[in-house]
């Protein structure tokens, strides 16, 4: 065959494929009118939808989506090339491993058994096939775009993982389109729990006025829980400080393993708190100041052609100072990571003051556990302060940026862990004896002698001034 016969038949095979919006104009105009006003008004519909002339014909033939980054690559190469920046980092060893007092204080947990520090999102669903940890298909509305468009459709809570993986189902890390509308290319969010928590936003909510370069990674980061009930997932989205109000008037985190689990040696269920990076931010230095998370992770960069544009490699901001931070420090970027490095030292210190009370508190219950003469009031509330100190160590624990979002608050949060597992190492002694119980509280009786007293004397001076005025 020529080329050019070749090309020709090319050309037709192509424009044969090729579908014209207005084809699908009658059916999704709410798609089509915004789609032609805006700049992907050109894209033939059938470059991210195929069949769509038989599908147009007869609408119960599938059209397919695809989400795949390559696909809008294509045409935005800056954006694609420094969004596969991180595909080569190796996975981290497991941290348990290096702090193997985690296995404790984790025990019961998967995380116990497997839990290392993330990396970059074009690895995501490499690792979420690689974990041991158990894999809902929900989990996936954080590790795969191809779930958040077809969710309660052809993806539920209740789906195999294992065959959405085999069936090529699932085959995508989170893509450009879990940020981007593909039609009307803006910043969109597109994760279930996230809208849902917005709605339900006070007024007063600290991330009411998040920019979108936030927003598009709340959907992810952020502290969560399955819930049963409503076969989803929930985002409490508050601060530390309401999540006692959170954990005691919601029961869903106690009903699967991911949020509620026992650890034996506490002898009580737990909270699990996983990665609240947007919680911790709120309020913060940065926060106060308008930067949004995509400000510092994905800064604006030039490249070898003029062109500016916005890097897409989620890492360390370390990595690119200059970029993220320079553009309103005067420090140098040396200067700026020791200062960095500096709180994060601080906090990690922190940590690990919490995690070696929380370990001598455990040393206790244990004790007290066995103890057939324990004070069970006593005990439950050693159990009770070791919940909490368990909640505000692993807030700062598991957030990713060693307290660097909001230093403040990590100190605040570990220092308050550290006050419970005190109170618990105490409460267990005492529950077993090995230290007095403090006096009982004061009772409620009303105080009638001072009282008396203190009237008789005041009477008594008062007709004394009285006298004396004669
Ligand atoms: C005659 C009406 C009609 C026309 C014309 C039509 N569609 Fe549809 N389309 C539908 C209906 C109805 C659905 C919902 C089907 C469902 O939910 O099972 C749908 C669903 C879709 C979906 C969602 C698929 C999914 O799996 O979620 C896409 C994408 C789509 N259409 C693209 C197109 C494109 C592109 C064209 C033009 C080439 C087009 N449609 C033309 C009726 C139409
Ligand atoms: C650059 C890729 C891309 C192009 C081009 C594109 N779509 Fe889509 N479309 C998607 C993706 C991805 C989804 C999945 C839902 C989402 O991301 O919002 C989707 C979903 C849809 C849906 C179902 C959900 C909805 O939003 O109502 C319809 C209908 C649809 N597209 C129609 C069209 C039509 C008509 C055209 C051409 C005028 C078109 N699309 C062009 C990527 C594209
Ligand atoms: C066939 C080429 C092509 C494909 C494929 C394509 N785009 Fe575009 N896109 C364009 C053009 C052309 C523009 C308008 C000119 C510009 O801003 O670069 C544009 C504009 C954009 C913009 C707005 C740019 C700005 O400066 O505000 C975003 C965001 C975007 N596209 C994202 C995507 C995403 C996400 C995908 C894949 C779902 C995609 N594009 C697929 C060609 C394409
Ligand atoms: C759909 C979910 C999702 C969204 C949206 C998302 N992330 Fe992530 N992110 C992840 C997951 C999952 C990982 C861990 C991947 C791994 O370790 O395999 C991760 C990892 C990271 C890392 C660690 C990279 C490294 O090399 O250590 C950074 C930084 C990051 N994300 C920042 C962001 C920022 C900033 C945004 C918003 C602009 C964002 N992410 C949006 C899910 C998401
Ligand atoms: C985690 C969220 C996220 C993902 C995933 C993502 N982007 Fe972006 N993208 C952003 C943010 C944030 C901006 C900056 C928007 C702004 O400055 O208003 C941006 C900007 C852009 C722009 C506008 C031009 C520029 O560089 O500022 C284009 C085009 C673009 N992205 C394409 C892509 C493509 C292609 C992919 C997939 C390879 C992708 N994006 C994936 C968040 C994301
Ligand atoms: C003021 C700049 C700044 C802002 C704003 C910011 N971060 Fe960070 N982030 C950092 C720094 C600095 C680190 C620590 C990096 C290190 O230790 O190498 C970090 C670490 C992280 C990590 C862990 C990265 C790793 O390599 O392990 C993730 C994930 C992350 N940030 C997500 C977010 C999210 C999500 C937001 C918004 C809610 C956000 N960041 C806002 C500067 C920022
Ligand atoms: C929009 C401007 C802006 C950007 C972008 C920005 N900062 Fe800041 N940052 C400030 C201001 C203002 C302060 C408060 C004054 C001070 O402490 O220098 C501050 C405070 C700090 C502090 C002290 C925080 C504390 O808790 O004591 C550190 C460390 C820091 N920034 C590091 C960074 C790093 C690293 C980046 C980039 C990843 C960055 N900043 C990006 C404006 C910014």
């Amino acid at each position: 065959m020529s080329r050019k016969l070749f090309f020709t038949m090319v050309f037709l095979l192509l424009s044969f494929s090729s579908v014209n919006a207005q084809t699908c104009d009658q059916c999704h105009s709410d798609v089509v009118n915004p789609y032609q006003a805006g700049p992907h008004a050109a894209l033939d519909c059938n470059r991210c939808h195929q069949n769509g002339n038989a599908h147009a014909a007869n609408p119960q033939t599938p059209t397919g989506v695809r989400v795949e980054v390559a696909n809008c690559g294509e045409c935005h190469q800056l954006q694609f090339d420094s969004y596969m920046e991180g595909e080569g980092t190796d996975q981290t060893p497991q941290k348990q491993d290096e702090y193997p007092i985690l296995r404790r204080l984790l025990a019961g947990h998967p995380f116990a058994e497997d839990y290392r520090e993330p990396r970059s999102h074009v690895n995501m669903l490499t690792d979420f096939v690689r974990t041991s940890r158990p894999r809902s298909a929900t989990c996936m509305l954080c590790k795969s775009s191809d779930v958040y468009w077809q969710w309660n459709n052809n993806i539920n809570y209740d789906s195999n993982t294992g065959e959405l993986l085999d069936q090529n189902i699932i085959v995508n890390p989170i893509t450009c389109v879990q940020c981007h509308n593909p039609h009307v290319p803006e910043l969109r969010v597109v994760q279930p729990a996230l809208i849902e928590a917005t709605e339900r936003m006070p007024q007063t909510h600290p991330g009411k006025e998040d920019p979108m370069g936030t927003r598009v990674c709340s959907q992810c980061h952020v502290n969560y829980n399955l819930n049963p009930p409503a076969k989803g997932i929930e985002f409490p989205f508050v601060k530390v400080a309401e999540m006692p109000d959170y954990i005691v008037n919601t029961d869903i985190w106690r009903q699967t393993k991911t949020g509620g689990w026992d650890n034996p040696e506490a002898g009580t269920m737990l909270y699990k708190v996983q990665h609240p990076e947007a919680e911790l931010y709120w309020d913060s230095i940065h926060h106060k100041l308008g930067v949004s998370c995509a400000d510092c992770h994905m800064p604006k960069r030039t490249a070898a052609n003029g062109q500016t544009y916005t890097q897409h490699w989620l890492t360390s901001p370390l990595n690119h100072i200059e970029d993220a931070c320079l553009v309103c420090h005067t420090q140098s970027a040396g200067e700026l990571q020791a200062r960095v490095k500096g709180i994060q030292d601080e906090v990690y210190a922190l940590i690990e003051t919490a995690m070696n009370t929380m370990d001598e508190a455990l040393d206790n219950l244990v004790v007290a556990q066995n103890t057939a003469t324990v004070n069970e009031n006593r005990l439950n509330d050693a159990r009770e302060n070791y919940f909490m100190a368990h909640l505000f160590w692993e807030w700062i624990a598991a957030e990713n940026s060693m307290g660097f979002h909001n230093a403040a608050e990590a100190r605040e949060s570990l220092t308050r862990a550290t006050a419970f597992a005190s109170d618990a190492i105490d409460q267990a002694a005492q529950s077993v004896g090995n230290m007095p119980l403090p006096e009982e509280p004061p009772s409620r009786r009303i105080p009638w002698i001072p009282i008396l007293l203190g009237l008789a004397v005041t009477i008594g001076a008062i007709a004394y001034i009285i006298r004396r005025r004669r």
